[in-house]
């Protein structure tokens, strides 16, 4: 839930404008006037040899179009481990912002020692190569200075800030590197055809590909995510590039500030207001492998509790407690599990913070509904918004008063915005104190209330009103209408914060950047400026709401956050904001599912059925299908449309029941593969060049999406389609949901069709995949207690096998991995006692198809008293007359299907906490057993 009235007021205005094309130019920014680029004045080797420090200075001063000239430039360029280099730039003379250290702790700069002799500097044309054994390599120009980054093994230039005029080719060219206080400025010369991805947060209709001539502003924002290419609620200033070939590399600005970046045919430009030059570039040269070193340097997905997976429901608009336990009983009654009730701001009192609602949330209602929840195994999240009332008589406001955590304004008084309450302050989380007050606050509430995870909402920080002269008229006690801006304000005379010398373009049409936000010139305890930290404000309330749960509650922290920056992802689950009811916003919505988990958020969803407008039966239906495989599952609708669960059409119900079956029974697979996310920052929800990334086809594919390596999911996206066509990795796949439809891939034959009436959804399995499955329960759960299975997928064909020669013996032709744990422990990991992971691998030879499992730290499962129950095995040749158990026949019960040619092997009773051995035969063909 967002401003709903006044973000919907807001997004049709400039979504229209962006239908009418508003083009994305820039003013004042024309070559050649803002700078004339620097040159190197002296280059030194670091102490340890891992890179260099160099000065620069300023060719010639410019005109002053967007400030002054910093004259001198120190810049750090150093390789790092996890395939990294790291080029920072900033003044020489004095020290600048740069994104806080509390927030996304990192090796500073500060601490390079060099050596003390400079390297000798050439003719100012001469190239500098800084050799080591690292994959990347710097390079240099000294004048006009350049740096470029080569990948060694191929020598392709993936990054080059020269101009390619300056070569004297006769090419267009761009400006050499700008740097002044409140504008900086640098471009890479890139080969059009590389595919470049990130730069988030917006919808985007152009799908996958970033696209030629289109302007990327990363400004959080509150604006609906149904509104098209404009900068949304999160910022991440990373790029994705793949190239000829399919190698891929990765560049990430660490810098907070405004920004605009033009991506151009052959060029990509970074215009900022602020901070720093801190690039690093991430090697690959896989896509997983650039993200795996991407979080490494900002963090790996958050650990999630199991219940996460489940299935939430949640509306901005239930009443009372009396329409939350209708609800829950409604979906009982049709047969859907949910796992957890949502709360949005309805429970509030006056929309204050750690407040309930006297008349409709009262405790004594509320109290007794959330404690059946937990009865029940299920859970229930509550909303908080950072804006905090001010009023004497809320003693969450006086506790933040006593501590003085306040923002304040450039005068040093109290910053007050307008948010759903009315009159707000809004909590400093850089100040040393706010951890306290936001734990205190946390724990105080969660006594009232014993809530099982936090939802972060308007933490861009969003404010109706905006700017710095806005003020509060004493005579008006409650907002006439309470979304709309009623203070008065008058930004007519802004300084150079709200108004500084270059207008990023936010929202398309270069909204000033106070624009319902707090003003720029607002100052945290230690002077640092909303200007610097406004894109890191959702971050910094994220960490602080991770710290607070976990010291309330002693287990792992769940926060669903909006407002994102690049390593918020350690702390936070997303969704992808206030999206429309539309076909259009179920297909964007893979893009940006695929985008988060590039950007270190995997657990990311949007909002089942869409949130804004009203959402229509089939719509819901192919949206329920789509949404059940999304990382993070949830139905949330807005106050102003009419209600959308899926018990209220029975179609929807009848696709939920049968797409969430699976999703359940899928539980154990998709914990691993979160598991995965924690220790290689992999996302979930992959597109489909993570897995063939040579095939330049499926660069641009966003209609469709891997979970891990082994689930394809192509749903229907547009209305009245009932086939799809979609890409198939080469190998053999098999509709997950009825194994004997089997489709063989092969690099030539790509793209199948294949029917897709309103009931069914294409989901695919990966033969070569093992899968950890259990059964369907009324929550995850009950659902963990269930007898584990494993879906084995077999490629199809085994002449090897028949011919029991031993050529494939010890190759494995399918694997998979299980990862368990007791979820209570604050992180994802193998540990004694409290995790077991296994890996399952298929082997086949000798006449005989062997599957082993191979336990790491099988002491939780044991204690756990997890099994193993049945092994199904697709494209199994025959029934096969003895199959064998830690080399035992016995125990048990096979059948073999010749309709759809898989084998079950049942009965089993092997402790998942114990390596084993199962084998069958594959030599004779034995009478069906169906
Ligand atoms: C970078 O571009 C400049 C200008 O086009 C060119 O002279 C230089 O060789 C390039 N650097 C590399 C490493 O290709
Ligand atoms: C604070 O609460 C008291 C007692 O309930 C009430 O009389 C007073 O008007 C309240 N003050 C404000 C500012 O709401
Ligand atoms: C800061 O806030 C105070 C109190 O609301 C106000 O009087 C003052 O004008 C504000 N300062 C600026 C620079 O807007
Ligand atoms: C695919 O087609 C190309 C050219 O049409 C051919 O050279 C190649 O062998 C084919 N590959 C496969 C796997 O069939
Ligand atoms: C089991 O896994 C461990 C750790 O990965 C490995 O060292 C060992 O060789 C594996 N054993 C078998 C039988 O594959």
């Amino acid at each position: 839930m967002g401003a709903s009235t006044v973000a919907l007021f807001c997004g049709l205005v400039f979504a229209l404008l962006v239908l009418h094309g508003v083009d994305g130019s820039v003013t004042g920014v024309s070559t050649r006037v803002v700078g004339s680029g620097y040159k190197l004045v002296s280059i030194q080797d670091l102490k340890g040899g891992d890179g260099v420090v160099a000065y620069l200075e300023v060719i010639k001063e410019t005109p002053e179009t967007l400030g002054k000239d910093i004259k001198r430039l120190k810049l750090v360029a150093r390789y790092q481990s996890g395939e990294r280099l790291q080029v920072h730039v900033t003044d020489a003379e004095s020290e600048r912002y740069e994104v806080p250290q509390m927030l996304l702790p990192r090796e500073g700069v500060e601490s390079v020692e060099s050596t003390a002799s400079s390297r000798k500097l050439g003719p100012v044309e001469k190239k500098g190569v800084l050799a080591s054994s690292h994959p990347l390599e710097f390079r240099y120009i000294a004048e006009p200075f350049g740096f470029a980054v080569v990948r060694k093994s191929n020598e392709e230039v993936l990054f080059n800030t020269s101009s390619p005029s300056d070569a004297g080719n006769g090419k267009p060219g761009f400006n050499n590197m700008v740097f002044k206080d409140q504008y900086l400025e640098i471009s890479s010369q890139l080969p059009y055809k590389s595919a470049l991805y990130g730069l988030g947060e917006s919808t985007r209709p152009d799908g996958l590909r970033l696209a030629h001539g289109r302007q990327y502003t990363l400004w959080a924002t509150d604006i609906g995510s149904w509104n098209i290419d404009i900068d949304l609620y999160g910022t991440y200033p990373f790029v994705m590039d793949v190239r000829d070939g399919g190698l891929a590399h990765g560049v990430a600005l660490m810098n907070s500030n405004g920004m605009d970046v033009d991506y151009g045919d052959d060029s990509i430009t970074f215009k900022v207001i602020g901070g720093v030059f801190d690039f690093y570039f991430f090697a690959g040269p896989k896509p997983l492998e650039v993200v795996d070193q991407y979080t490494q340097l900002v963090g790996r997905p958050a650990s999630m509790p199991y219940w996460v997976l489940g299935f939430h429901q949640s509306r901005y608009g239930y009443k009372s407690v009396e329409e939350l336990e209708t609800v829950m009983r409604r979906y009982k009654e049709v047969k859907i599990p949910v796992e957890s009730m949502w709360s949005d701001i309805d429970h509030m009192d006056h929309y204050k913070d750690f407040t309930l609602d006297p008349v409709n949330y009262p405790v004594e209602k509320l109290r007794p509904f959330v404690d059946n929840l937990h009865a029940n195994n299920q859970k229930f999240i509550m909303i908080l918004d950072p804006g905090i009332k001010i009023d004497s008589n809320y003693s969450t406001y006086v506790r933040g008063d006593k501590l003085d955590i306040y923002m304040r304004n450039a005068t040093k008084h109290r910053y007050v915005a307008q948010v759903w309450p009315g009159a707000t302050n809004i909590p400093d989380f850089l100040h040393p104190k706010s951890q306290e007050f936001w734990s205190t606050e946390v724990a105080e509430f969660y006594k009232v209330i014993p809530f099982d995870g936090l939802w972060l909402d308007m933490n861009e920080p969003a404010n109706f009103c905006g700017g710095p002269t806005c003020y509060y008229p004493p005579e008006i006690e409650v907002c006439p209408q309470i979304d709309e801006c009623c203070m008065i304000c008058d930004n007519t005379n802004l300084d150079r914060w709200d108004d500084p010398p270059y207008h990023i373009n936010s929202l398309g049409v270069h909204r000033p950047i106070y624009a319902h936000t707090m003003a720029m010139n607002c100052e945290h305890y230690n002077g640092i400026r909303a200007y610097d930290t406004h894109n890191v404000y959702g971050f910094s309330e994220g960490l602080a709401t991770y710290k607070a749960l976990k010291e309330v509650t002693g287990k792992r922290p769940f926060v669903l956050a909006r407002s994102m920056f690049l390593g918020s992802g350690s702390y936070a689950a997303h969704w992808t904001g206030d999206n429309g009811a539309t076909w259009g916003d179920l297909q964007y919505s893979i893009v940006s599912l695929i985008n988060s988990g590039m950007f270190g958020v995997p657990m990311v969803g949007a909002d089942i059925c869409g949130f804004n407008f009203l959402t229509n039966e089939e719509l819901c239906i192919r949206w329920t299908q789509v949404g059940a495989f999304y990382p993070f599952s949830r139905d949330h609708s807005d106050i102003h449309v009419g209600p959308q669960e899926f018990y209220l059409w029975e179609t929807v119900t009848e696709t939920a029941k049968f797409v969430y079956t699976w999703r359940y029974r899928l539980l154990p697979f998709f914990y691993t593969l979160m598991y995965g996310a924690r220790m290689t920052g992999a996302p979930l929800a992959r597109p489909l060049f993570f897995a063939v990334p040579e095939d330049p086809r499926t660069w641009g594919i966003g209609d469709q999406f891997l979970l891990g390596t082994d689930i394809l999911v192509s749903p229907v996206l547009q209305a009245g389609q009932v086939a799809v066509n979609p890409y198939f990795p080469a190998g053999v796949w098999y509709n997950l949901f009825d194994p004997k439809e089997v489709i063989h891939a092969t690099a030539n034959n790509s793209f199948h069709s294949l029917e897709a009436p309103l009931d069914k959804i294409n989901v695919h399995v990966r033969a070569g995949a093992i899968l950890p499955m259990q059964e369907t329960a009324w929550s995850t759960a009950e659902a963990r207690k269930t007898p584990f299975s494993l879906l084995v997928a077999l490629p199809p064909e085994s002449d090897s096998c028949m011919s029991a020669s031993a050529i494939c013996d010890q190759v494995d032709i399918a694997t998979g991995e299980l990862f368990v744990d007791d979820d209570d422990q604050l992180q994802m990991e193998i540990k004694d006692g409290t995790a077991t992971y296994v890996k399952y691998q298929a082997f086949r030879g000798h006449g005989r198809y062997i599957l082993t499992a191979n336990v790491t730290e099988g002491a939780y499962a044991l204690k756990k008293g997890f099994v193993l129950q049945t092994v199904s095995v697709l494209g199994a040749q025959a029934s096969p007359s003895s199959v064998l158990v830690n080399g035992v026949a016995g125990a048990a019960k096979v059948n073999f299907n010749n309709r759809d040619s898989s084998l079950t092997i049942t009965n089993l009773n092997l402790p998942i906490g114990k390596s084993f051995e199962v084998s069958w035969d594959c030599t004779t063909k034995v009478a069906l057993t169906i």
